[in-house]
């Protein structure tokens, strides 16, 4: 009875504080471009370190087109990108007679169509949110940004940008309850070598290491580290690319008939005339290594159909092809150096005939275990040294719903998901189960059989005193 009251109360008062200072914080951070499997090739140790004392998915399922601004913004989301309306890092709303850009991205008409977790998160719980970069982050979304957001500029160095976030964090007034960090790498050097080049990914990932241990640092320092939640998660993989793996659309199909609105490796197409006609020609065009669709014709587990923004034809190249108009002019074609895309980099898109530059890329089917990221985090929310498989990345934004104590808006994720995660819920597998269920029937076995000898003991109970009593009778005769 006494411990039943103590956890009532226990449960009343850890329900309430979360109103209080003590409020759950969560600090969300993407790496872009970050392979599942470079948590396995390479030596993450600071990485490592914050998964020993945290949780690990191996393996994020996102959203396709596996591309940047998409995925960011299903993560704060959780919606499927018909859903969230950034359906590529190139578009053009066919309504609105709009272009979209990674370089253009402020008119808040593309962004307006999901409310991210930032803006609920001020809008719903008077919480305060801040962003060291994020995609969106510096948009009025729902005519809200975060309180604290700092303008998208790659030349920005990752220790300013943790500097920014920390000093945020660290005030007492206002609480910022959640807050976002962005990096660019390994991305752009994922795109520059590709990721077979182990020996530069090496050196690359290494930096990337050194970064999260001066994060963790610089919360250690200022105090935030036991109470803060981190989540360090990335939008995508790499795929390695060749620049002989090329598909040529001028070879079947003349530019007057179609504008490419995205490119490689899902090419999004507008016909200028005859839709028919253009699906025609390129169907026709390299069947062995890209797939051709009429947007009702997407399979329905890209969940990439609903918008008015996903245009009437869309080519997906086989992982590891590029979708080309022309051949590059020259296999050695070099991008300088001082041009090299930063940021959210796209070697391809911005120079398209740079091809030999160009070895990685993403944007692939997201079944392609090269297309997944991972997701590390470690805090009070969180269990300790657990491992999992696999997650979507839509159910990324339920989980930080719960751990800030939001109300979600409609999503495509599943809480449940994610809930051995998370060290406030009940984590049962099957398999668990299973063991659970067999383990209380042999108990329970056990125990019936204890019980049957016992009973059988007592009924036969009568027999030691027979023999004494026979040893007694025995010993008679030497008495008397
Ligand atoms: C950015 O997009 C807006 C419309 O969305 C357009 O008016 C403007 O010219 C574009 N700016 C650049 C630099 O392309
Ligand atoms: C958008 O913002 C308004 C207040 O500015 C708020 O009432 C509304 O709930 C927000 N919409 C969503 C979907 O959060
Ligand atoms: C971007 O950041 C760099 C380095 O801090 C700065 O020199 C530059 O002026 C910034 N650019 C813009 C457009 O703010
Ligand atoms: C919301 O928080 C701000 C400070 O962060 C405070 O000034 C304001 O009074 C709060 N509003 C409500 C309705 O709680
Ligand atoms: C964070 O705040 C605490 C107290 O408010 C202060 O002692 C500490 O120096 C601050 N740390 C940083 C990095 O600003
Ligand atoms: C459309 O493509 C076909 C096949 O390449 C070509 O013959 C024709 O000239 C093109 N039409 C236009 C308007 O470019
Ligand atoms: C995703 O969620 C949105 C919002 O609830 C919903 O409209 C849409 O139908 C969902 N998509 C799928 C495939 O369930
Ligand atoms: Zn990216």
């Amino acid at each position: 009875m006494n411990v039943l009251v103590v956890l009532f109360v226990s449960a009343v008062v850890s329900s309430c504080s979360r109103l209080g200072s003590s409020a759950p914080r969560l600090l969300l951070v993407s790496f872009d471009g970050f392979r599942a499997d470079y948590l396995e090739t390479y030596n993450l140790p600071h990485l490592q370190e914050l998964i020993e004392d945290g949780v690990l998915v191996k393996q994020v399922t996102n959203a396709f087109i596996t591309k940047t601004f998409p995925n960011h913004y299903s993560i704060v989301t959780g919606l499927y990108e018909e859903s969230h309306g950034i359906v590529a890092n190139d578009m053009y709303d066919p309504d609105a007679k709009k272009k979209f850009s990674q370089f253009n991205d402020s008119d808040p008409f593309w962004w307006n169509e999901a409310v991210p977790i930032w803006v609920t998160n001020q809008q719903q719980r008077n919480g305060t949110s801040a962003a060291a970069m994020w995609p969106g982050t510096d948009v009025r979304i729902n005519n809200t940004t975060p309180r604290f957001f700092m303008k998208y500029n790659f030349s920005v160095t990752f220790e300013e940008r943790v500097e920014k976030i920390v000093k945020w964090l660290n005030s007492s007034d206002p609480v910022v309850n959640f807050a976002t960090l962005y990096w660019e790498e390994p991305d752009v050097s994922g795109h520059k070598y590709g990721p077979a080049d182990t020996e530069n990914m090496r050196r690359v990932l290494k930096q990337v290491d050194q970064h999260i241990g001066f994060l963790t640092s610089k919360l250690k320092a200022s105090g935030l580290w036991d109470s803060i939640n981190v989540i360090i998660t990335s939008d995508h993989g790499m795929a390695q690319c060749s620049p002989k793996k090329l598909i040529v659309l001028d070879n079947c199909i003349g530019r007057g008939n179609y504008t490419l609105i995205d490119r490689s490796p899902v090419a999004a197409v507008l016909p200028k005339h005859n839709k028919k006609y253009v699906y025609n020609l390129l169907k026709r065009c390299d069947d062995r290594h890209m797939k051709v669709y009429l947007k009702e014709e997407i399979p329905d587990r890209f969940h990439y159909r609903h918008n008015k923004r996903i245009q009437p034809i869309i080519l997906i190249a086989d992982e590891g092809w590029t979708i080309v108009q022309n051949e590059a002019p020259s296999k050695h074609a070099q991008v300088p150096e001082t041009l090299q895309p930063q940021g959210f980099a796209r070697c391809l898109d911005l120079y398209p005939q740079a091809v030999s530059s160009c070895v990685g890329d993403h944007g692939y089917d997201n079944t392609l275990p090269s297309m997944h990221p991972f997701l590390a985090a470690r805090g009070p929310a969180f269990r300790r040294g657990y491992r999992q498989s696999m997650i979507n990345n839509v159910d990324i934004y339920p989980m930080m719903c719960h751990i800030l104590g939001l109300t979600p808006q409609p999503h495509n994720g599943t809480l449940s998901h994610t809930k051995c995660l998370l060290a406030d819920q009940w984590c049962i597998h099957l398999p668990e189960a299973i063991g659970i269920v067999i383990g209380g029937l042999l108990v329970l076995t056990t125990f019936t059989c204890i019980v049957i000898i016992i009973t059988k003991n007592r009924v036969a109970s009568p027999r030691p005193f027979s023999r004494l009593q026979l040893q007694s009778d025995d010993d008679d005769p030497l008495i008397g």
